[in-house]
């Protein structure tokens, strides 16, 4: 098997993490590789914001619970629950996390942004760092408890989070996944 498609089949997402931050170099090779995904009429309009300061990681995730709290109306009521729990780690207690902003006015923004956390997820992979697309922080980036903290990151005002990654050395072992027969060729 060539090892891209080893590499593919063989990742998983990861919800347990060593305490051990990785390496800058590690962190460097993957936002680049996010880089180096395509984007409508090569735009580029995204921003890669990767976190490592556990001051600013407990922020995230507090601001985070307190908006999941603050706008209930989005959220299911298990959600709710956990958010209520103040120790409560969304982050999966990850060392870093990789938010992917990109222009509100972007209709490609999603897709773009997309690609690129996949290859950020591949590359990590390949490098034996575990990752996990996290939906909670995307969801609310629009709600002003939100835009304050993403501001303070320097994520620019027109732009939303369309997609966000965590991302540590993994502290589980995981079997290839198995996956549904979605393939349909027409010859
Ligand atoms: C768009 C998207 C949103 C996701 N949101 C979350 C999430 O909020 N929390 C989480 O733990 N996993 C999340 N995941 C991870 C999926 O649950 C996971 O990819 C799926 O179960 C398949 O498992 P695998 O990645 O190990 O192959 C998300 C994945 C995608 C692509």
């Amino acid at each position: 098997m060539n090892k891209v498609l080893e590499n593919l089949l063989t990742r998983r997402s990861i919800r347990k993490y060593q305490p051990k931050q990785i390496k800058v170099e590690e962190l460097e090779t993957i936002l680049l590789a996010g880089s180096y995904a395509p984007s409508g009429m090569g735009m580029q309009s995204w921003k890669f914001t990767a976190i490592q300061n556990e001051l600013i990681l407990k922020e995230v995730n507090q601001t985070i619970r307190l908006a999941i709290l603050n706008n209930q109306n989005r959220y299911t009521q298990s959600l709710i629950e956990k958010a209520a729990d103040e120790k409560i780690n969304f982050l999966y207690d990850a060392p870093t996390y990789v938010l992917v902003s990109n222009l509100k006015e972007n209709s490609n923004s999603m897709a773009d942004s997309a690609l690129a956390l996949g290859n950020m997820m591949l590359q990590a992979h390949a490098l034996g760092i575990g990752s996990c697309w996290l939906n909670q922080l995307p969801r609310l980036s629009d709600t002003a408890e939100m835009r304050e903290l993403l501001t303070k990151l320097g994520i620019p005002e027109n732009h939303l989070v369309y997609g966000s990654i965590i991302l540590g050395y993994p502290d589980e072992v995981k079997e290839a996944a198995k996956r549904k027969d979605v393939i349909n060729i027409i010859w």
